[in-house]
């Protein structure tokens, strides 16, 4: 399977909201990754649900939403009206996390857990079964551009190895500070979906730096 490339909305150009949305639908791009930030379990505020519908009236790739938000239990029918598909709750924000993926499936999404960088993947051991996707978080969720933490490359070589030693199908996904001089070993690693923000609206061309991350 050829990596699925997904570049973070929170880098995009808001003031021509609906050209950024164009241009992802028409580069290699496979989905639009969408950060949602409460001020509480991370320190920003990202952007709700106007923008939201703002881009799913013209997306035409699957949205995959990643919540940084405490008690996110409260909003997934929302996210699910706005026609949200991929759905990744953090594991740092929720009592009842098997509940929790139960109903983001059971809303027709596919559920995915969020780690911070000091939560370890053993920690994923009993749940693993019940997610479709986990999302490795390579730097502290709260902020683009920010530096890729080294140590994701090990936490997905040991993901890797958990999901194949039961047969399982569970993707993985690595998001924050991903560019084309770590996408490789993500690759080799055993990454599935890339995440990248700055490193694809902050390049010259963002389609060809999309085009040459789809290819590692
Ligand atoms: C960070 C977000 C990431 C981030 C990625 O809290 O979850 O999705 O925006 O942006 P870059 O690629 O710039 O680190
Ligand atoms: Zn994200």
């Amino acid at each position: 399977m050829s990596m699925i490339i997904a570049p973070s909305m929170l880098s995009a150009d808001f003031g021509r909201l609906d050209q950024q949305v164009d241009m992802i639908n028409r580069s290699e791009a496979d989905w639009f990754h969408l950060d949602i930030m409460d001020g509480l379990f991370v320190p920003n505020i990202s952007y709700g649900f106007p923008v939201i519908d703002a881009i799913a009236k013209n997306a035409k790739k699957p949205m995959d939403a990643h919540l940084m938000i405490v008690d996110p239990d409260r909003y997934l029918e929302k996210f699910a009206e706005l026609g949200v598909e991929y759905l990744s709750v953090h594991y740092e924000a929720c009592t009842h996390l098997h509940r929790s993926l139960q109903k983001i499936k059971a809303l027709g999404m596919k559920a995915g857990v969020a780690l911070n960088p000091h939560t370890p993947v053993e920690n994923l051991v009993d749940i693993l079964p019940d997610a479709d996707f986990v999302l490795i978080m390579s730097v502290n969720p709260g902020y683009g551009g920010q530096n890729f933490i080294e140590n994701t490359l090990v936490k997905v070589e040991k993901l890797k190895r958990m999901i194949q030693e039961r047969s399982l199908e569970t993707l993985i996904e690595v998001d924050g500070g991903v560019n084309i001089s770590n996408a490789a070993l993500l690759a080799q690693k055993g990454t599935d979906i890339l995440v990248a923000g700055n490193s694809v609206f902050s390049a010259a061309d963002t389609l060809k730096a999309i085009s040459e991350l789809k290819r590692v």
